[in-house]
């Protein structure tokens, strides 16, 4: 394959050295190639996490651990089935866990590691300074589609904790390579829904099941959460959230699902990504209120998210499916002949 896996540990430290030759086919490196609008920055070698349990028993080392309990364990200790009624935060039963793989702790799974250092930052969503705990919150309201945890709450101290110590040794100022779920090329053509119903049929339904909606740990109201997360419908994220927006998806499916798979040995094709990515997005999902306040400097506005208003022109159909590269140039013109703004071209 190319690639050599080294893995040390060291003062309660597992590190796992990859030394990168070549990432992905040669049919998917031709394509990456011919069509990455940006090239993909070089991966850095190492991938450190923080071993939570080699904590002493102090309160630090409890508290971090209990950070990540509501992580792994959301519906049960936060979520809308939990015993304690003062509890539920959560208005769907996922867990942080269904997103931040590994309990955030997976290269290219949306990890936590090297987030913490990253924060307090300008959002270009609420177009403020936002803190490490606004963004948990906005995960909280969106992803899981309830509300926002109190800032003093033993919660929202544990859950942070637990990203502050996960991004232990991380360089402040500097990216994480391995943050995030990567960035696989594009499209030149947009992403194709029926397609991606077929995708779907033949690789995802048989966990996530043909209706979408999951299966559950238990049963319906023991507050047990999923055994396989439920991809839309009313249990799910939200159409303001991250996982609603196509590019953010197509990644975290090319470089994780099925579940199981890792970014440097995908399963899926390319094109088969995008397209399903694209197919579970046109499904319906619960809505959040007020998303036209989102985005303020609309040029500042991700090219992938799926609801106006847009600066650029282009219809929502477009934003939900691409391809984004037309929209990108449509961005840069205005942002040329509106000097000063500052633009974003991220996947943010
Ligand atoms: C349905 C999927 C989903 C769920 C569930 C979810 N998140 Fe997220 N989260 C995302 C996505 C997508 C992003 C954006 C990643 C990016 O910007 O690359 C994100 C970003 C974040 C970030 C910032 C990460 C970064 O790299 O900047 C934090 C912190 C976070 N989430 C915390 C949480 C917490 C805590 C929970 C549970 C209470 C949660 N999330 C539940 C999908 C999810
Ligand atoms: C082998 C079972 C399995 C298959 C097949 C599978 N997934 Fe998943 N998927 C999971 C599990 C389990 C999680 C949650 C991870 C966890 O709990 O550790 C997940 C999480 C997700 C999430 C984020 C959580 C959410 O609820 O939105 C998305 C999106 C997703 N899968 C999409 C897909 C797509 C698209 C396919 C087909 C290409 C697919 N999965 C195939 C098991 C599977």
């Amino acid at each position: 394959m190319g690639i050599s896996l080294t893995s040390v540990a060291f003062a309660g430290v597992a590190v796992t050295l990859v030394t990168l030759f070549a990432i992905g086919t040669p049919t998917e490196r031709a394509a990456r190639e011919a069509a990455a609008p940006v090239e993909p920055a070089p991966i850095a070698a190492a991938w450190i996490i923080p071993d939570v349990d080699k904590l002493p028993d102090d309160e630090w080392g409890r508290t971090v651990r209990a950070g990540r309990d509501p992580t792994k364990h959301t519906a049960q200790l936060i979520g809308p089935e939990t015993s304690d009624a003062a509890h539920r935060y959560a208005g769907n039963n996922l867990a942080c866990a269904s997103c931040h793989l590994d309990a955030g702790t997976k290269r290219f799974g949306i990890p936590y590691i090297g987030v913490y250092n990253d924060f307090p930052s300008y959002r270009a969503r609420s177009g403020a300074v936002g803190t490490i705990e606004g963004r948990v919150n906005g995960c909280m309201t969106r992803s899981m589609n309830g509300r926002a945890l109190p800032l003093d709450s033993p919660e929202m101290r544990a859950i942070v904790s637990y990203i502050e110590f996960l991004s232990t040794g991380q360089p402040a100022g500097q990216a994480t390579p391995g943050r995030g779920s990567g960035t696989m090329p594009e499209l030149a053509r947009a992403a194709d829904p029926g397609r991606g119903q077929v995708v779907y049929a033949q690789n995802c339904a048989s966990c996530h099941q043909p209706d979408g909606r999951g299966q559950r740990a238990g049963t319906p109201g023991d507050g047990q959460g999923y055994a396989f997360p439920p991809l839309w419908g009313p249990d799910s994220f939200n159409d303001g959230a991250g996982m609603d927006r196509l590019i953010a998806a197509a990644n975290f499916i090319h470089s994780n699902m099925p579940n199981g798979v890792s970014w440097d040995q995908p399963a899926l094709s390319l094109d088969d990504a995008w397209d399903v990515a694209a197919f579970v997005q046109a499904q319906p999902r619960p809505e959040q209120a007020h998303l036209d306040r989102d985005y303020p400097d609309r040029l500042q506005k991700p090219v992938d998210a799926g609801y106006g208003p847009y600066a650029d022109g282009f219809d929502p159909a477009a934003h939900k499916l691409g391809p984004f590269a037309p929209i990108r140039e449509a961005i840069a013109k205005l942002a040329a002949s509106a000097p000063g703004a500052p633009i974003n071209q991220t996947t943010k």
